[in-house]
């Protein structure tokens, strides 16, 4: 399996160039399921993941083509309404083919997705949402049948704004004529983003006075032609990576007012940041940096994603930093594996400790997750020395080009196969 071999201690300087939003890309993929029609999504990032879901459409029955960032995605004959669990186990965003499949067969056979290293991840408030729009939902064997004789529009309140199961619902909803009223749900600009492209197919989504999302759903919805959101994860993890290598790094095409709460801690921890409407600065700053409490919140809160990349950060802090990961219950398997690069993490439940060290140690490391690996990869590129972090297979699910992009802000990273090739 490929790792990273990183030769650390260089200041990141230059300019990185965001990819689209890999967590709004899926989503808007499945949403190609609502129509026959042909769609055109621009900015779609090469990732593990997107070909994960460009395999499930075509599984189900759409044509794609795949190139420069563009997919088009066109009717191929009937859609299948069922998905074998091969494809599922790979992606557990996958389960949000429900939806689209629900609203137009008014049944879907989809295997519950897993849970994964970061946590159970359950699927209740997705089918609670279903069984309120009229579906009967049969698990049995790992795998759930939902059918509705007839989907009626409804009010619903999820009991968590769920992201997955907003943009479920939504696509649902959409296809179910009459009102339907999602209440506390999630708000991150990625469920903006689907609610975008949903409105272009021709849906009628909007938020209300009260934040709750108002959908009058439609007997159809056509084909549309969308550009991804810029990838705002992507976007905190090469600011954070900037800061914590002292670099200058201009981090470009992206949406600064996605990644506020960061820039406002960042800012807390003594960084300047130099900003405008498409790019954030990192200047040097070779001060010290100010311990800074985080907890992860649903947006617009501090982004769970970048809970690991901010990890990394406090390890070099001048003081002792709390963290509570509110969002995940398994998020912290980054931590042991920087202590083994010197870090000075204390874990217990949701809550981290980071106590600040002078400097990291370069080492060997395992990625265990997808935001944890680039942690451990931000760790190695502060760390004197060649640290090794294997199976970054996690890392290619949501970063695009990462290694290219490293390189080019002047970081020494390759990528080797130690089955396949020479050392
Ligand atoms: C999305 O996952 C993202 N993935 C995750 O990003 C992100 O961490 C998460 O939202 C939170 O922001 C994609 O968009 C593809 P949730 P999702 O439903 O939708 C619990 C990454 O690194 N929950 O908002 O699965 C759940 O267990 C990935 O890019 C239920 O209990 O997240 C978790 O504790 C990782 N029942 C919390 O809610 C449900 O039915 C948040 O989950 C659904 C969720």
């Amino acid at each position: 399996m490929d790792r990273f071999l990183i030769e650390g201690g260089k200041k990141l300087h230059g300019t990185v160039h965001i990819s689209g939003s890999k967590n709004a890309a899926l989503p808007i993929l499945v949403a190609t399921l609502l129509t026959d029609e042909k769609c055109i999504l621009h900015r779609v990032p090469n990732l593990r993941d997107v070909r994960t879901t460009l395999k499930i459409l075509e599984y189900l029955g759409k044509k794609i083509t795949y190139q420069n960032n563009t997919v088009v995605v066109e009717a191929n004959g009937q859609l299948k309404n069922n998905l074998p669990y091969e494809l599922v186990k790979q992606m557990r965003a996958s389960f949000w083919v429900a939806g689209p499949l629900l609203a137009r067969f008014k049944e879907a056979d989809i295997p519950l997705p897993g849970g994964c290293a970061i946590g159970v991840r359950p699927v209740d408030i997705h089918l609670k949402g279903f069984e309120n729009l009229g579906a009967v939902c049969d698990v049995k064997a790992g795998n759930v049948i939902i059918r509705a004789e007839k989907l009626t529009p409804a009010q619903i309140v999820l009991r968590f704004p769920s992201v997955g199961a907003t943009q479920n619902l939504l696509m649902c909803a959409c296809l179910i004529p009459g009102e339907t009223i999602l209440e506390n749900v999630a708000k991150e600009p990625e469920v903006d983003d689907v609610i975008a492209f949903l409105n272009k197919m021709g849906a009628d989504i909007r938020a209300d006075e009260k934040g709750r999302l108002v959908v009058h759903g439609k007997t159809a919805l056509h084909g549309a032609e969308h550009t991804v959101v810029a990838d705002r994860i992507e976007t905190g993890s090469f600011i954070l990576a900037a800061a914590a290598t002292r670099g200058d790094v201009t981090v470009a095409d992206c949406v600064p007012e996605h990644n506020a709460i960061l820039l406002s801690d960042l800012r807390e921890a003594g960084f300047t940041l130099e900003v405008t409407d498409t790019s954030v600065r990192v200047p040097p700053y070779e001060g010290e940096i100010k311990p800074v409490r985080v907890r992860t919140a649903p947006y617009p809160g501090f982004a769970t994603d970048l809970q690991a990349p901010w990890m990394t950060l406090m390890t070099l802090c001048s003081g002792t930093a709390e963290i509570d990961e509110d969002i995940f219950e398994n998020r912290f398997m980054h931590a042991p594996e920087l202590v083994r690069m010197g870090a000075n993490i204390y874990t217990e439940k949701s809550v981290a400790r980071v106590t600040g060290v002078k400097n990291l140690l370069a080492a060997h490391v395992q990625a265990s997750d997808l935001r944890g690996g680039f942690a451990l990869v931000m760790a190695g590129l502060c760390a004197q020395g060649e640290s090794e972090v294997e199976r970054i297979y996690h890392i290619d699910r949501g970063y695009e080009n990462l290694e290219q992009k490293l390189a080019a802000l002047g970081a020494t990273i390759r990528r080797y196969n130690p089955d396949k090739d020479e050392f």
